[in-house]
């Protein structure tokens, strides 16, 4: 197993790491993404809402370039809130493949659907898809779905890496991917550091998930939530700040902080449209619409694969 793939290995090298770092797809265990739904109804997140009116006006429309017969398969997809949205609009989906990290949220969510769909087929799959996820063969034309902007907690480099091993995934289907927007540094700050503190007990979480699954004794209150926005390199960057000297013990081993040492826990970048598009391109797709809000906070990109078939992918280092 390679070392990032157990979260144990992973949280311990990460602490290890100069500068400490530990990738976002580790707040996912099942009291974060239940935090992170709840982020999403935060009236300071403006991106869930943003996306759902932005599908909720253009799904016809997105059903048509999909076809009839359609498979979608979304990567990251939760509490599968948004495909519901499409699957409605299109008039017979063939299959829908949710991939989460997250197995039981995923299940719980894949239930849901079944219910409200009866003749669709739901095939959710719990795995990782920077790291371990293999496909079954297409049922009918597959669409990738991947929105939230979830691309940008990958660094430009990895995002495209990610964008053409979907490419090689999709075998000539297209992409529908959400993607946040630059703005006002003030609209982004106060998205992620909201009033209520979701935000932070979603990062502070990660602590809480070492001490359950670790053995860790992180005292949280000795923690402080930092999220700031970094406009050279247009994006987020989400860190845990230790508020004094403290030691922790994890997993039999002790790790030492001084008081405002950090460990960084996310990126979000966000994009212009057209710096998305260019980004898109290198990545072997072909940029088509593109549905944004009029206030142009959040954008839907529709990314067809450019000419040819997509070219399998060797395992690139995305995390
Ligand atoms: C799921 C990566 C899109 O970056 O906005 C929300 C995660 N982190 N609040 C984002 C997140 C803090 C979210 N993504």
């Amino acid at each position: 197993m390679a070392p990032t793939d157990s979260f144990a290995e992973a949280f311990l090298a990460g602490l290890h790491a100069r500068p400490r770092a530990i990738a976002p797809k580790w707040f996912y265990d099942q009291a974060g993404s239940e935090l992170f739904d709840r982020i999403c109804t935060l009236p300071e997140y403006y991106p869930t809402r943003t996306e759902l009116a932005l599908l909720d006006q253009h799904a016809p429309e997105m059903a048509a370039r999909m076809g009839d017969g359609a498979e979608i398969v979304e990567f990251g997809a939760g509490a599968s809130v948004k495909v519901r949205l499409l699957l409605q609009a299109m008039r017979t989906p063939r299959r829908f493949v949710p991939v989460d990290i997250s197995g039981a949220h995923l299940h719980r969510a894949a239930a849901a659907l079944r219910r409200d769909h009866p003749g669709l087929e739901v095939l959710p799959l719990a795995a990782d898809f920077t790291a371990d996820l293999v496909l079954p063969p297409p049922a009918g034309r597959r669409i990738g779905f991947f929105p939230g902007s979830s691309i940008g907690n990958f660094e430009p480099a990895a995002a495209e890496a990610l964008l053409r091993r979907f490419g090689g995934w999709l075998a000539g289907g297209a992409l529908l991917i959400g993607v946040d927007l630059i703005k006002d540094p003030d609209v982004l700050h106060a998205a992620y550091n909201d009033a209520l503190g979701v935000t932070a007990a979603f990062n502070l979480n990660l602590l809480a998930r070492a001490n359950r699954e670790l053995g860790a004794d992180f005292d949280l209150a000795q923690w402080a939530h930092s999220a700031f926005y970094q406009p050279q390199h247009r994006r987020i960057e989400m860190h845990l700040m230790s508020r004094r000297r403290q030691r922790v013990q994890v997993a039999g081993a002790h790790f030492d902080f001084d008081e405002g040492d950090s460990v960084h826990t996310e990126h979000s970048y966000k994009y212009s449209v057209e710096g998305f598009q260019a980004l898109a391109r290198r990545a072997g797709f072909a940029p088509g619409a593109v549905w944004t809000d009029a206030a142009r906070r959040f954008s839907l990109h529709w990314l067809e694969p450019a000419g040819g078939p997509a070219p399998t992918t060797p395992q690139e280092d995305m995390a």
